[in-house]
């Protein structure tokens, strides 16, 4: 009798579990053990390719096994990153996923779900119906509203602008060169990226400005599509913010959503991180209007602490999406969804897609919604602590006060006045509060003005982390500016 077959890319029981408990210590010590780390290491492109890429710069004919490889990557590859998760690491939008969202997304790859079709993966998809259907309730849009878990708020946003392009253009492509997309200096980068992708002239994306607490009002947009219509454009969608990057400011919703439906524009919200605020008791008031937008991006790999790659699209009517997206070869006629079942590949970009539903369900069905609440309330609550903290030392100034868990400051020594000498101090002070490791924060400007901004999303960082960064600011605002020769007056 022949012997089963056995493929030599098959792994025995035993050694997969203890491959498994391998990397299961490696991730769990390394969990255990971010706040005596540095919030980040980094090599120089020669260093890392001496280092990493020298070790297989052609794929190896004969492997060297698993733990050896794993020694590889624990010596010379995993200490270099920037530890997003890091009770230390303060900047841009965080991701700090909850340690069930971590294993919900192993269970996704390990079970290697086709979440682009119904019936290859209905549990998997129901629970992305599920989740979808739990952040439709927290926006308080309407019952039909639904969409998709994406890669990210970039991906999100594209797709949001295909398909409100679609909804304008249908098969009248000669319209395509006239559409025109408003939005706001403070919105993020993706939206003008989707524009340009989705074909929208470059010319035709206005950048409108905002108030004096970064908001985009509807008068400015009104004034826009006006003299754009008597130019003969097509105005044909309006991205609103709801938390920017830079400020967490929160456009005027409501009064867009009103200008909108009167100039019947498709109304899309990038609430990225914003839209998880709607958890917290200030957030519904803040977010008022967003359950009337045609389509809104939230991405759970921000506020809901779950690891990348895990934005969302959501439309209030998900037939715009399926209108955009839907195609069906022959090939794909055996997977056709019944009736009240979603074929998620029919509504973005991608067929092959994996359950990234998984790692948010398993994190907020293990954890319940009160202890993610809370650190949403905290995130919002240590802005504030750090702007007070700001407030409170006389060579320090606020630039945009706290609001959805961020804050801009910079260093302003009493007497000095000069913008370039101020922007080139707060440079050199961001340069070296991220060149000591205990901290990583970003930088914008907000006004045109350099600005060191912290963002406090993070459930692990302490009081006394906000402490410990303001004093380092302070000082290093203090000793840099003595390095150039400067009085020390303040
Ligand atoms: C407000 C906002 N929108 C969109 C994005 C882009 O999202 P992603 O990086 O997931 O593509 C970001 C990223 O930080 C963001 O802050």
């Amino acid at each position: 009798m022949s012997q089963p077959w056995i493929s030599p890319l098959e792994v025995d029981p035993e050694r997969m579990r203890a491959m498994a408990a391998r990397v299961s210590e490696l991730v769990t010590a390394h969990l255990a053990s971010l706040r005596d780390q540095p919030a980040r290491q980094t090599l120089s492109r020669p260093d890392a390719k001496r280092l990493v890429g020298s070790l297989a710069p052609t794929a190896p004919e004969q492997g060297i096994g698993f733990d050896a490889a794993i020694d590889e990557l624990v010596e010379r590859v995993l200490p270099y990153h920037a530890r997003e998760p890091h009770p230390r690491f303060l900047g841009y939008v965080p991701s700090i996923p909850t340690f069930p969202a971590v294993l919900g997304d192993w269970l996704a790859t390990g079970y290697n779900f086709f979440a682009g079709v119904w019936p290859i993966a209905s549990g998997p998809n129901e629970i992305e119906l599920t989740v979808l259907d739990w952040f439709r309730q927290w926006l308080g849009m309407p019952n039909e509203a639904g969409g998709l878990l994406t890669s990210g708020g970039s991906t999100a946003t594209l797709m949001a602008v295909v398909a409100a392009r679609h909804a304008r253009v249908g098969e009248d492509g000669g319209v395509l060169p006239r559409l025109t997309l408003y939005t706001s200096t403070q919105a993020h980068s993706a939206v003008a990226r989707a524009a340009w992708i989705a074909g929208i002239s470059r010319e035709h994306v206005r950048v409108l400005p905002t108030d004096d607490q970064w908001r985009l009002r509807a008068e400015t947009v009104a004034d826009a599509v006006a003299a754009d219509r008597a130019k003969g454009l097509v105005p044909f969608l309006v991205v609103a913010s709801a938390g920017t990057t830079n400020t967490g400011a929160v456009d005027d919703l409501s009064a867009i959503a009103d200008l909108c439906e009167r100039e019947s524009l498709w109304l899309h919200v990038d609430a990225a991180y914003g839209a998880f605020a709607a958890l917290t008791s200030g957030g519904p008031d803040l977010l008022r209007g967003i359950e009337r937008a045609h389509s809104v991006v939230l991405d759970p790999h921000k506020w809901l602490f779950v690891p990348f790659e895990c934005g969302c699209l959501l439309a209030r009517d998900p037939a715009t999406l399926k209108s955009a997206f839907h195609i069906f070869p022959e090939y794909l006629k055996d997977v056709a969804p019944g009736e009240a079942e979603v074929n998620f590949a029919d509504y973005g970009e991608q067929l092959t897609r994996y359950a990234r539903a998984l790692k948010v369900w398993l994190s907020v069905r293990t954890l319940g919604l009160a202890p993610i609440r809370a650190m949403i309330e905290r995130g919002i609550a240590l802005a504030e602590y750090a702007e007070s903290l700001v407030r409170r030392e006389p060579t320090l100034e606020v630039l945009a006060p706290a609001a959805l868990g961020i804050c801009c400051f910079r260093v302003h020594p009493v007497g000095v006045e000069d913008a370039a000498e101020l922007d080139a101090l707060n440079e050199r002070v961001n340069a070296a509060v991220n060149a000591s490791g205990r901290f990583l924060i970003s930088s914008t400007r907000v006004n045109g003005l350099f600005s060191l901004r912290v963002c406090t999303h993070n459930w692990r960082t302490s009081e006394a982390d906000i402490d410990e960064l303001m004093g380092l600011v302070g000082d290093a605002g203090r000793g840099l500016r003595d390095a150039g020769g400067q009085s020390t007056a303040y």
